[in-house]
């Protein structure tokens, strides 16, 4: 399918290396943050995973989570997961149609027992017959290039033999979570395994897994050979860290992004929107000076004014 020429083009080679990915985080990596964080120079954002099974079945929420803006999230990735290749086709096709992003990008890394249990996310690492499928699916309904984001492995199944399986598919990156599906979001992440991967692998190559400060990027850089990396935890309460800075001590600063995210949320999502804000706003005050009690208040904030409110007496009360 040939949509919209200029979207056609392959992003992933424009960008200037090393690549610093916003990667996806669902509940969180919405359209404001994905601005906010572009602000600080994220050069690719990743939407949160949306199902490929509520496109194929048109549901208007599904769109309404992918929606962007074009001017503000360039390099914009939207992330499907699922199993079944006819809904991948469609939902492609909506996505190429309606939302026309910069890229489309497979879920084979996610770990929830809801997701595998339907033979999607990591279980699709051991499923290459069905992977293929879906991959040559989405290939023949866009033009949009593809990423894939994949764990370091699952059972004996790891990202080098994964990808080796796919190569001759044409995909343009990968982002690997350097954790086995076994080992969750806390395990040991691999950066050898990460590195292992390059003679599989023509397309660029994203570490993730445990960044969480400037130097954790260079050091996972130079271990791995990447040619980025994907930051999700390490960039909750964090824009910072896109630019290569370390995150401010001071409240002040620290308030003022705050309220430049929650002004974000506002525009896009109302009022209402404040209160998905609060799972944000409990991030930003991790280990301030008086942070539990912050986090009290932050959890209860309905408002803009609230939230001014409360962070106004914090500041007063130092
Ligand atoms: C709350 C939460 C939501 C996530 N949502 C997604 C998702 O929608 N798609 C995906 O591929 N990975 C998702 N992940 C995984 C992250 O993208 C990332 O691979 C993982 O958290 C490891 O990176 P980190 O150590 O920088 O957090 C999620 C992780 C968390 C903690």
């Amino acid at each position: 399918m040939k949509s919209n020429n200029l979207m056609s083009k392959n992003f992933w080679k424009e960008l200037r290396r090393p690549i610093l990915a916003l990667a996806p985080l669902a509940g969180f990596t919405d359209s404001a943050y994905r601005q906010l964080c572009a602000r600080y120079s994220a050069q690719v954002l990743y939407s949160e995973m949306v199902s490929a099974t509520a496109l194929f079945y048109d549901s208007k929420e599904s769109l309404e989570l992918i929606k962007f803006n074009r001017r503000l999230e360039k390099n914009y990735v939207v992330q499907l997961f699922g199993s079944n290749p006819a809904h991948f086709a469609k939902a492609v096709r909506i996505i190429t149609q309606k939302v026309r992003p910069a890229g489309i990008d497979l879920n084979c890394g996610c770990p929830v027992k809801k997701v595998l249990q339907q033979g999607a996310g990591a279980a699709l690492m051991k499923d290459i017959k069905r992977t293929r499928e879906i991959i040559k699916v989405i290939l023949a309904n866009t033009d949009l290039p593809l990423s894939i984001k994949l764990r370091a492995g699952n059972g004996q199944m790891d990202a080098s033999k994964f990808l080796k399986e796919l190569s001759d598919l044409d995909i343009k990156a990968v982002m690997i979570h350097g954790r086995t599906l076994a080992g969750g979001f806390s395990g040991e992440v691999d950066l050898e395994l990460i590195k292992n991967v390059r003679p599989y692998f023509k397309g660029v190559i994203l570490a993730n897994g445990g960044i969480n400060t400037p130097a954790d990027i260079k050091r996972v850089l130079k271990t791995t050979g990447a040619d980025g990396v994907g930051i999700a935890r390490g960039a909750l309460g964090n824009p910072w860290i896109f630019s290569l800075k370390e995150r401010p001590k001071n409240k002040s600063e620290i308030f003022k992004v705050i309220l430049d995210n929650a002004k974000l949320v506002k525009k896009l999502k109302g009022e209402a929107g404040l209160i998905e804000l609060r799972k944000h706003l409990v991030w930003y005050v991790n280990g301030l000076a008086g942070a539990s009690h912050l986090r009290a208040e932050l959890v209860k904030v309905k408002t803009l004014k609230d939230l001014k409110n409360i962070l106004n007496n914090s500041l007063n009360n130092k």
